[in-house]
């Protein structure tokens, strides 16, 4: 296992820890006095083609969201991958409902065209967005996302990352994390008793 792996599992092990202590916290403590604690929120991106996106233009879809990056050399291309069988598994009359949306975490080199031209290898439906630093820092911090630049040698980087699916319902709320090691046939299914 590499040590991309080993940082990516931890970030995971982390973030998932995060969220079940949300969810938690938010079950056990509905109407008391503790803040409240919520997962993701407002964004505007840019997408492949270069449009500003925000999160008002997906409301009456679902969506199946994953952060990552581009260069990442296992971990994202493998949890696409898994998320375009799902779609694939859906029934037909629901696969328009969903749109699975990759956002990158390094914005640096993730540019519009990069993310778009990458995210079409996993299915005409995908969504790539990137931004600006601050507008890509804004949805981590809204979405609960681990990621941190990494050295690599001469002068390469990589990004250690968390690794968790969002679905998100048609009014743009967050309501489930699902595992990135999910079978696709049961994503699929995950899906379906959300309500796609
Ligand atoms: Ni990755």
């Amino acid at each position: 296992m590499s040590i991309h792996m080993k940082r990516s599992l931890l970030a995971g092990v982390f973030v998932a820890l995060a969220l079940c202590i949300v969810v938690l916290v938010s079950g056990t403590h509905r109407g008391a006095s503790l803040p409240e604690v919520t997962i993701g929120g407002p964004f505007s991106l840019v997408d492949g083609a270069g449009k500003t996106v925000s999160d008002r233009d997906f409301r009456g879809k679902f969506l199946l969201m994953y952060f990552g990056y581009t260069h990442c050399p296992d971990v994202c291309p493998t949890t696409l991958g898994a998320m375009a069988e799902a779609m694939d598994k859906l029934p037909p009359a629901d696969r328009g409902r969903v749109v699975p949306v990759f956002i990158t975490v390094d914005p640096q080199r993730d540019t519009p065209s990069v993310i778009g031209t990458y995210v079409r290898a996993f299915g005409p439906e995908f969504v790539g967005l990137t931004g600006s630093t601050a507008a890509i820092g804004k949805a981590e911090r809204e979405y609960r996302v681990y990621a941190q630049k990494h050295a690599l040698d001469q002068g390469d980087y990589a990004m250690d990352h968390s690794s968790v699916i969002y679905v998100i319902r048609p009014d743009g709320q967050f309501v489930a994390v699902l595992d990135d090691q999910m079978p696709p046939a049961k994503m699929a299914q995950a899906l379906v008793k959300l309500g796609v």
